[in-house]
């Protein structure tokens, strides 16, 4: 443990930056709690810190297998961090007001002068990062990647993709990441599929061959499809029977998962939090639709809606998964290596938290440890992989549309001829016309309010796995249909 006047600020992504959305109204921003965050470049992020990282190796090493830190590099870093805390210590963090300003300009004082009072941890931990980003992105974006479509090009693993991003791209890239620890593999029963064919060596070896297998190979059990999808609506989970937008979990395991795979770390996961959130987001209520609703239109449409929406597809606990024209690589990502790999994260990270004293709430209890597997992870599905449709809460703020965000409003959900091929995501001005976030042109720098970031970018559909095609239905409706509909979906 650091000592507490020795501890610095390590910020990462909580659930709520990716699972909190926004959206102007009246001149002023209000949070949706649990819709998609829209705006948020996750990957983008993740670049940043691995640029940064990046910087500080040197690239002439005469031993290209040896990671050697640029010393000028990190000297100058210091430097102009010394000269920043000394003249403008606000710079750091900012505030709005001038009190704000002081006092986060004290706070500035005190991390900064730790930072560089231990500067040698804080260059391990950076290149520490950039290996295992490495590894989760660019093995799996990059070079492997690739278009098995003529012609579509591969996105960038480093977006700009507000909103969206390759969770489970990124989350089996994990997989590798770990393979080599032994502490993860040692858990694994001796009949496990990772150890076939090594079954007559002795424990360790066994498990150092195994591990090694399992890093060498991940070429070939790593997806090479770019699922980059939306993230997910959280309002009144109690509805989603499983979870993500392939049906790859169960809802016991649900929290847990998304919690190791975006911070990556069995031992470092706060599984304790996470109990909590079940219930929490069982009952979270989608926030109402802020804008005027047409209650007579909205009542011609709510019967067509139950009928042919509700009912056939977007009822209660539909543990169905659908392949319904719309672009596969998302639902295709999971391979049966990633699925065990990723379970056994989980569940390591459960009985680490178990072993040192907690609760087991996070385990699934089914039984026995194969169905306990299922509730971890259910996919791979192969051919009959799909894509779940939940019940439509709050669908009014989960624009784009589609697990990719390929479809801007829900006009061009219902007219799939007018869905265009490139469109602006990341607008959190609203279409009250066609009822998604303004999709036809980008928030100027200053649009929000002073100093409030504005991240936007052009979904362009004829990159590999952002696709509009599908969900065709109510294209055959009429007009006078499709509108009444829209308006009652904004009710739901
Ligand atoms: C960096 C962004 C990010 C963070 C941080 C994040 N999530 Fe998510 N979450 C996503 C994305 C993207 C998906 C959809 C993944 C997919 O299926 O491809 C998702 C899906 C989910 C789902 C599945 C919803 C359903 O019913 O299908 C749950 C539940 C969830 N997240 C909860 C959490 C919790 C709890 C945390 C914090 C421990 C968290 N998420 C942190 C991006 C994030």
């Amino acid at each position: 443990m650091v000592p507490e006047d020795k501890r610095t600020d390590n910020v990462f992504f909580s659930c709520g930056a990716c699972h909190t959305g926004r959206v102007y109204v009246k001149d002023r921003i209000r949070h949706l709690i649990g819709a998609p965050n829209t705006e948020i470049e996750s990957s983008g992020y993740v670049g940043l810190l691995y640029g940064t990282a990046k910087k500080l190796i040197k690239v002439d090493s005469p031993d290209p297998g040896k990671i050697q830190v640029d010393f000028d590099q990190v000297s100058r870093i210091a430097a102009f961090l010394k000269n920043r805390i000394e003249t403008d210590p606000a710079w750091f963090y900012g505030g709005k007001t001038p009190e704000e300003r002081l006092a986060s300009a004290e706070y500035a004082k005190v991390q900064v002068t730790r930072v560089l009072g231990n500067l040698e941890e804080a260059v391990k931990f950076l290149i520490g990062l950039a290996k295992t980003t490495e590894l989760m992105y660019l093995a799996q974006a990059s070079n492997l990647m690739h278009t098995d479509k003529e012609g579509q090009k591969a996105p960038s693993a480093f977006g700009p993709t507000p909103g969206r991003m390759d969770a489970f791209g990124t989350a089996t890239g994990l997989v590798a990441v770990h393979a080599r620890r032994d502490s993860y593999l040692a858990r694994l029963p001796d009949d496990h599929p990772f150890f076939a064919g090594l079954e007559n060596l002795p424990r360790e070896e066994r498990l150092k061959k195994a591990g090694e297998r399992l890093f060498n190979t991940a070429n070939e059990w790593i997806s090479h499809l770019p699922g980059i999808s939306d993230i997910k609506s959280l309002w009144y989970s109690r509805d989603h029977g499983l979870a993500n937008w392939d049906a790859n979990q169960a809802a016991e395991a649900r929290v847990l998962a998304s919690g190791v795979s975006s911070g990556g770390d069995p031992s470092k996961v706060n599984v304790r939090i996470h109990e909590a959130m079940n219930p929490f987001i069982n009952d979270l209520p989608p926030s109402p639709y802020p804008f005027s609703v047409d209650l007579d239109l909205a009542a011609k449409g709510k019967p067509l809606f139950e009928q042919q929406c509700a009912s056939a597809c977007h009822y209660s606990q539909n543990k169905k998964v659908y392949n319904i024209g719309t672009d596969m690589n998302r639902a295709m990502q999971i391979t049966p290596t990633a699925r065990l790999g990723l379970l056994e994260l989980i569940r390591e990270t459960c009985e680490l938290y178990v072993e040192r004293g907690g609760s087991d709430w996070c385990r699934p209890k089914r039984g026995s440890r194969a169905a306990d597997d299922e509730a971890y992870f259910v996919t791979p599905r192969g051919e009959a992989s799909g894509y779940k449709p939940d019940v439509l809460h709050g669908i009014w703020a989960q624009a784009p549309y589609l697990h990719n965000g390929s479809v801007p409003t829900l006009w061009h959900l219902l007219r799939p001829a007018e869905r265009p091929v490139k469109f602006i995501r990341g607008n959190i001005k609203y279409d009250e016309e066609k009822i998604g976030f303004v999709w036809d042109k980008a928030p100027a720098l200053d649009e929000y309010s002073p100093g409030d970031a504005v991240h936007f970018a052009e979904h362009d559909t004829t990159v590999h796995g952002n696709s509009n095609v599908g969900h065709a239905y109510g294209s055959e409706w009429t007009d006078e249909q499709a509108w009444a509909v829209i308006e009652y979906m904004k009710t739901l």
